[in-house]
């Protein structure tokens, strides 16, 4: 049976979720099974040998469902090949250098033994929720950062880990 991943995310404008939906199709073009879902929709990981949880950044922290999908299911992702990404810097910077992740998923990261993380650009469009969000728009301050290439290719590197082929 093919390896079955789980691409759990946290999102409040969309852009974290469609991050997430490329890195399953990618997974599934390598052969494996893999479903992207928002965190806070998964009841169980249990199906899943590996996970890979993605979250918006808001204000310095990881958007609060993936937060709350790695404390819910903490002892579950012990157990598994686990990798996290982080969505967010509106400006080409994530795409010129690595960016570490916030103390936060720092801290998670390290109780947790994940295999690696990456903070991949954000996206900021018309229409998002919020009066920041929508300030930092009409300061002409959004945009769509989003590497998907680099995406792709984070993607196709987890599906070819020793420990989920
Ligand atoms: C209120 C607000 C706060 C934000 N805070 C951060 C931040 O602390 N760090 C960062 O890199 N990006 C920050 N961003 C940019 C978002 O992380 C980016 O738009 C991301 O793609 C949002 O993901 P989503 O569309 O899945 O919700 C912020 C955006 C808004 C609207």
């Amino acid at each position: 049976m093919p390896t079955n991943v789980l691409v759990a995310y946290g999102t409040t404008n969309g852009s974290t979720a469609e991050i997430a939906e490329t890195i399953a199709e990618v997974l599934r073009k390598e052969g494996l099974t893999a479903d992207a879902l928002p965190a806070g929709a998964v009841p169980d990981v249990a199906a899943y040998d590996a996970v890979v949880v993605g979250g918006g950044l808001y204000a310095g922290h990881w958007h609060k469902d993936a937060r709350r999908f790695v404390r819910r299911h903490r002892k579950d992702l012990a157990r598994r090949p686990l990798w996290f990404f982080s969505s967010g810097p509106l400006d080409p910077s994530a795409s010129e250098r690595d960016i570490p992740p916030v103390p936060g998923v720092k801290r998670a990261m390290a109780r947790l033994d994940v295999r690696e993380h990456v903070t991949f650009g954000g996206c900021l469009r018309e229409g998002a929720k919020g009066w920041v969000a929508r300030m930092i728009l009409r300061n002409g301050k959004g945009g769509d950062f989003r590497d998907f290439e680099r995406i792709e290719a984070w993607a196709a590197k987890i599906a070819h880990e020793p420990a989920v082929v």
